[in-house]
């Protein structure tokens, strides 16, 4: 187990990063490439470790996949070509992996197992396992004795989990009760699978890249409004390519930084910018951020563009309703930004941040007391007083990354030394970040 001792530093910071690839799309593109028929080769893969857990389940089940650096090549092996294997496939601590590749294993012919890390094994999987079931899939977990038993009959549903088949996947119209992207591609994927046309209707505008994805293999999807219709497809057709764009989420963390620094200019080029994904960008713009998109173009069916940010006098805003979803995954950096920011920051419409990598609301309030900041908790979100008097401090990560990484920022720009502890979780979605961190900041140091 590794701490971050960052000792924050006031020198000017003039500097361009280039952030990971995204790591939703990362995944995504392996699914799909191994579903496919051809070759696909997959450009700028996000090689951390819940996207290379991915990557092993798939040739785990058959599928020829080599890998170098970040170039990924897949062969296709259709959507009926997934093997049979005995070992418990793991997808570590990703919970995309683990919810999207149950889709995938609901609509087999073959039983597998499918577990994840300490953290997975607790979080909730009844809300991917519910509509699965609907379709025809049937699903086992273990009881206090690590017996398998009908998890429906479970409370609480958790990994590992056990699918067998049934008897064929029909179609749902399925209204999810919370919007979430895992939920909606797992329905999809099973959606592959089944006889008729799959609908799921989202309450909110989760992030759409499995959408995109099915559209660039040539699958027949419809949007309109909150709802999106899939038609059963024979097969997926392999683009050829695909080249995964920066990750918005990474580059958050660069983006307060250049905020609330002074004298900082940060430019991050060709970053995803999906508009399921951009609520940060709004976000900060409203707060009084000096950024600037520029460069926009479209890569195979994804917008991407550089930002560039500068110091800027933010203010606080109330962050609710149909933006938390496209902005879900940087509240903890957010409430960095709005740690400095002139006024009362109010973030509502939150719960889902409470079954996240950590109990973000819990673990986001932690880390902010600790360097001073008065913060209040809500059952669905926070309050957070902006410019109280900070100082540096030491702060648990609670293995999750995006908290260790929100530590790291802002002990940037305190003065005197904080320390994070146990920050080895960040190599499950940007394994460059304290490398990156220390091109601005020497002072950074593992221990
Ligand atoms: C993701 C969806 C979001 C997000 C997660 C990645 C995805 O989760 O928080 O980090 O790639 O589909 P939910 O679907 O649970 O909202």
């Amino acid at each position: 187990m590794h701490s971050l001792e960052v000792k924050g530093q006031s020198l000017p910071i003039n500097t361009t990063i280039s952030v990971p690839a995204d790591k939703s799309i990362s995944h995504r593109a392996i699914i799909f490439s191994a579903l496919a028929q051809g070759t696909t080769i997959i450009n700028n893969f996000l090689t951390a470790e819940d996207t290379l857990n991915t990557l092993k389940i798939f040739r785990q089940l058959g599928v020829p996949i080599s890998r170098k650096s970040s170039t990924v090549i897949v062969t296709g092996v259709g959507l009926y070509g997934l093997k049979k294997t005995d070992v418990v496939l793991n997808s570590g601590n990703s919970g995309t992996g683990i919810r999207l590749i149950l889709g995938v294993l609901a609509g087999q012919n073959f039983s597998s197992v499918i577990t994840g890390d300490e953290s997975i094994r607790t979080r909730p999987m009844k809300r991917v396992v519910l509509p699965l079931t609907q379709m025809g899939a049937v699903f086992y977990s273990q009881d206090k004795n690590k017996q398998w038993v009908s998890a429906l009959n479970q409370e609480k549903i958790t990994a590992p989990l056990k699918v067998v088949p049934g008897k064929g996947l029909s179609a749902i119209k399925y209204e999810m009760p919370v919007s979430s992207a895992q939920v909606k591609s797992a329905v999809l994927l099973a959606g592959l699978y089944a006889k008729g046309v799959t609908e799921v209707i989202d309450p909110g505008f989760s992030r759409d890249h499995t959408e995109r994805t099915l559209a660039h293999f040539g699958v027949n999807i419809v949007r309109a409004g909150r709802s999106v219709l899939l038609h059963p497809a024979r097969v997926l057709v392999s683009p050829g390519s695909i080249q995964v764009p920066a990750d918005i989420s990474s580059a958050a963390f660069w983006m307060v930084l250049g905020l609330i620094a002074k004298n900082a200019r940060i430019i991050l080029p060709n970053v995803g910018l999906n508009p399921t994904r951009t609520g940060i960008l709004s976000v900060l713009k409203q707060m009084g951020a000096d950024l600037i998109i520029s460069n926009e173009s479209q890569k195979e069916g994804e917008p991407i563009g550089d930002i560039e940010v500068k110091s800027s006098k933010l203010q606080a805003i109330k962050i609710e309703g149909d933006i938390v979803p496209t902005l879900i995954d940087e509240i903890p950096i957010i409430a960095v930004a709005a740690a400095f920011a002139q006024g009362k920051t109010v973030i509502r419409n939150a719960a889902e941040l409470r079954v996240k990598e950590s109990d973000r609301i819990k673990t986001t309030i932690e880390f902010l007391r600790n360097f001073g900041v008065e913060v209040e908790e809500l059952e669905d979100g926070l309050i957070i007083t902006g410019q109280c008097k900070l100082k540096p401090a030491t702060c648990d990560s609670h293995k999750d990354h995006r908290i260790a990484m929100s530590c790291a920022i802002m002990s940037s720009v305190l003065t005197g030394t904080s320390s994070i502890i146990d920050v080895d979780c960040i190599s499950t979605s940007y394994p460059g970040f304290i490398e990156n961190l220390r091109t601005i900041n020497r002072e950074a140091r593992l221990h």
